[in-house]
């Protein structure tokens, strides 16, 4: 032995269809296994053949994919029974799944290889996110009684006395999420560093909802932009005041794990104010403001939310050149009418 570890290659596998942060905790897992975490993405074509046809291209999973900070390598074409072969061809040594019986069309469980071969390992699902789950609560967004009237607005200014138990508050944004936030999620998410001297900040913000390759390919070009990138999340009426309906479809924790989970970016505001204050600005020493190209919603009709980086002349606008948008979303889900 001369003194050098065995570099661990994880192998991980699956559909990463709507890729939401209970993938991204399962690759967070996966790379606590071990150095390097492979991830294995089924073609649409295999996809189709096993279980109908994903809401997202190839493209777009694997782009997701790559997107989360936990892996290291991205393989398109991985068979539905993942096999010792592949697990061979990629260097790996064992194969991470969550603790949940998948199986192909013909009802064989997809990891009996690697598991006969002692070459399996499992992983806590995350309980209360599911890309079924997800389908469903897009789905209310189409119910008529949803919007009747001035409902919306009622529950929304009933939202404040619910803040805080979104799991089991009544509010449109909120009701239907399963998912437990815990400060311990939070934790493992973020890589709890903080800029460095000299670093250029950049800072983003938006709702961020169903985090998505439209989102993803934004927040690379404004990393690009800046050392160390902060994105500020508003909160869900916040988000309900300019996108109507029963928008966000994720609440703001959620959308916190999603949003810390993308490579580009370093840390999250959780609950950031609409309008970028001078002292937002001046607190975490902010060089520049980056908006995409999507439209700006004035505060209550007149005020614009970037006038004060403007004013600074830090200020920048990004072509994220994808016209994917959460809106974008829920029309394939409906146009697909997927049967979950
Ligand atoms: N996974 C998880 N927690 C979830 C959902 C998925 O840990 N809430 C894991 C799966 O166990 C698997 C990996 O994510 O190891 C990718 O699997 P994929 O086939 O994409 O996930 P599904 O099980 O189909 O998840 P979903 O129904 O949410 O699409
Ligand atoms: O709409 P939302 O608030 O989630 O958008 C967050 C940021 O991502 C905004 O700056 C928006 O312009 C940008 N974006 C983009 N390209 C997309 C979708 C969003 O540049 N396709």
């Amino acid at each position: 032995c001369n003194g050098t570890k065995k570099e661990v290659r994880v192998w991980c596998d699956g559909c990463y269809d709507m890729v939401h942060f209970g993938h991204a905790n399962s690759l967070r897992q996966a790379k606590a296994l071990g150095d390097k975490v492979i991830v294995g993405i089924h073609t649409d074509e295999e996809i189709t053949k096993h279980k109908g046809p994903p809401v997202f291209t190839e493209e777009e999973r694997v782009k997701m994919v790559k997107g989360i900070k936990w892996v290291d390598e991205v393989v398109l074409g991985a068979p539905y029974v993942t096999s010792l072969e592949v697990l061979d061809q990629n260097n790996c040594d064992f194969c991470v799944h969550g603790d949940d019986i998948t199986m192909t069309a013909e009802g064989v469980d997809t990891y009996h290889l690697v598991k006969s071969a002692n070459r399996y390992k499992e992983v806590k699902r995350t309980a209360g996110v599911s890309t079924t789950d997800l389908v469903g609560r897009m789905l209310l967004l189409t119910r008529n009684h949803f919007r009747q009237g001035s409902a919306e607005y009622d529950i929304e200014k009933e939202g404040s006395s619910n803040m805080g138990q979104d799991s089991a508050a009544k509010s449109p944004w909120t009701g239907c999420s399963q998912f437990l936030p815990t400060t311990q999620k939070i934790i493992q998410f973020s890589d709890g560093k903080s800029p460095q001297p000299g670093d250029k900040i950049g800072y983003a913000a938006g709702a961020f909802d169903l985090f998505h390759v439209g989102h993803l390919d934004f927040l690379e070009k404004a990393r690009k932009l800046c050392d160390y990138l902060i994105v500020g999340l508003h909160t869900d009426p916040v988000v309900n005041s300019y996108k109507g309906s029963n928008y966000p479809i994720m609440n703001l924790h959620e959308r916190v794990l999603s949003v810390l989970a993308c490579k580009f970016v370093n840390e999250v505001v959780i609950g950031a104010p609409y309008c970028v204050t001078e002292e937002l600005l001046d607190h975490f020493k902010i060089d520049i403001v980056c908006h995409g190209s999507t439209p700006i919603a004035l505060e209550d009709g007149k005020i614009d939310p970037y006038s004060v980086p403007k004013m600074r002349t830090i200020f920048e606008t990004i072509i994220s050149g994808n016209d994917m948008t959460t809106e974008r979303i829920v029309e394939r889900i409906i146009s697909h009418r997927l049967e979950y």
